[in-house]
């Protein structure tokens, strides 16, 4: 699927250096050519030799190499390339980036580039979180450059978080979304993510414990993959990803709505922990403690929007995926919940407190078709939703 395309691959100094050397592997098995750049801090972790071995390439190593400018200016190698990657990007290269500096190869490459630039950061969960490195995320989102990763994981320091960089396959994804060249190219999906926030009066809601990451992370894969992705999120505790059209709601009514909205799409994924209720007529001033003593609240039910959607005579998305979060006798209450709300598929999960999954960075889930039942072992809350978007992809494609 990367038939034809040359990627220039700036591989920075750190010890997922080591990733870089399989993902120029993954890149060429789908039949890329990657020519390599090894910044001086990255022959720490990856030797020239085996990055050369492994692309078939002349590795780029110095900006004052004379032979290399003689054979190739570095203006023109930071264009022959259809797509540039910075993998891993760190701390310090993306730093460089931000600030515009020019003092080596990798840097002065990416500063002549007018190729797409993709950053996959690997970096200590502290170094990740310093405000310096997420304001120069915020100027590089600003500048264009596209992002995959960090992950979240044990690191190689010990400590734990997000700053892992991402799985060879999850870049070589994000590579092909670049390129606008994944399997999911020319499909529209709609996500819904997050909880929802019911008003009681101005200042108090009900909610549940949804942070929205799983729902993140398939939007984030799905787009990936090439789709043109439409967000509908509630108030998450995490952010949503680059690259797709967010539309931020707080009530299950909202979500409803905004939903309507971005019909028609081909597919459509309900992560999120929509509130079945709300009340049934939430104050429009605080309510007092003195005045009104102990208060009574009385509820509505809020629409079903996954059923809504799943039983359109018209307009109805070809693929419909719902989320069961169950405690008890989960397959059998999922699969009864597929067939009541009318979706094709459904991914059940066992949301007791003791699974640690709400909230929580892994999941272990069920999907539920009409075939049957297919349990995927406990695995990190991205690689599901990278095995969720690859098969909403074979299933559209
Ligand atoms: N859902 C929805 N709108 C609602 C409630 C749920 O779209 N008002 C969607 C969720 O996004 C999820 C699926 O329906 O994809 C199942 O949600 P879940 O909370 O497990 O089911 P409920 O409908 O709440 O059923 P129950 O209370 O019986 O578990």
């Amino acid at each position: 699927m990367l038939a034809g395309k040359r990627i220039l691959l700036i591989i920075g100094g750190g010890i997922a250096a080591f990733k870089s050397l399989d993902l120029i592997r993954r890149l060429r098995e789908r039949g890329a050519t990657v020519t390599p750049v090894l910044t001086s801090a990255a022959e720490e972790f990856v030797t020239p030799l085996s990055t050369s071995a492994l692309s078939a390439q002349k590795v780029y190593r110095d900006l004052f190499d004379l032979t290399d400018e003689a054979e190739m200016g570095h203006i023109e190698l930071s264009r022959a390339a259809d797509l540039v990657v910075v993998a891993p990007a760190t701390a310090d290269l993306m730093a460089k980036m931000a600030g515009g500096h020019a003092n080596d190869l990798a840097s002065t490459l990416l500063m002549a580039t007018d190729k797409p630039v993709l950053i996959a950061p690997a970096m200590n969960v502290r170094m990740w979180e310093h405000p310096a490195t997420q304001r120069n995320l915020k100027t590089l989102a600003g500048d264009g450059i596209l992002l995959v990763g960090p992950d979240e994981g044990d690191m190689a320091c010990g400590e734990y978080g997000p700053g892992r960089m991402s799985e060879p396959l999850a870049i070589v994804d994000a590579v092909e979304a670049a390129l606008k060249d994944g399997p999911l190219k020319g499909k529209h999906i709609l996500v819904t993510s997050g909880p929802t926030h019911e008003p009681i009066d101005p200042v108090r809601y009900i909610a549940n414990r949804s942070s929205g990451a799983q729902g993140t992370a398939i939007a984030r894969a799905l787009s990936a993959l090439g789709a043109e992705v439409t967000f509908v999120t509630g108030p998450a505790d995490v952010p949503p990803p680059l690259g797709v059209n967010v539309v931020n709601v707080q009530t299950a009514q909202q979500m409803l709505e905004a939903v309507q909205q971005a019909l028609p799409t081909d597919g459509a994924i309900f992560a999120a922990a929509v509130a079945d209720w709300r009340m049934k007529s939430a104050s429009d001033s605080k309510l007092k403690k003195d005045k009104d003593g102990t208060p009574v609240l009385e509820f509505a039910e809020n629409p079903d929007i996954l059923a809504t959607v799943s039983q359109l005579t018209k307009g109805r998305p070809e693929l419909i995926v719902g989320f069961a979060a169950e405690t008890d006798q989960v397959i059998e209450n999922a699969t009864a919940k597929r067939k009541r709300k009318g979706c094709d598929w459904i991914i059940a999960n066992d949301v007791s407190p003791e699974t640690g999954i709400m909230g929580g960075s892994e999941n272990a889930v069920t999907l539920i078709k009409d075939s049957g039942a297919e349990s995927w072992p406990r695995m990190t809350k991205d690689q599901v939703a990278s095995r969720i978007a690859h098969a909403v992809a074979e299933a559209l494609t």
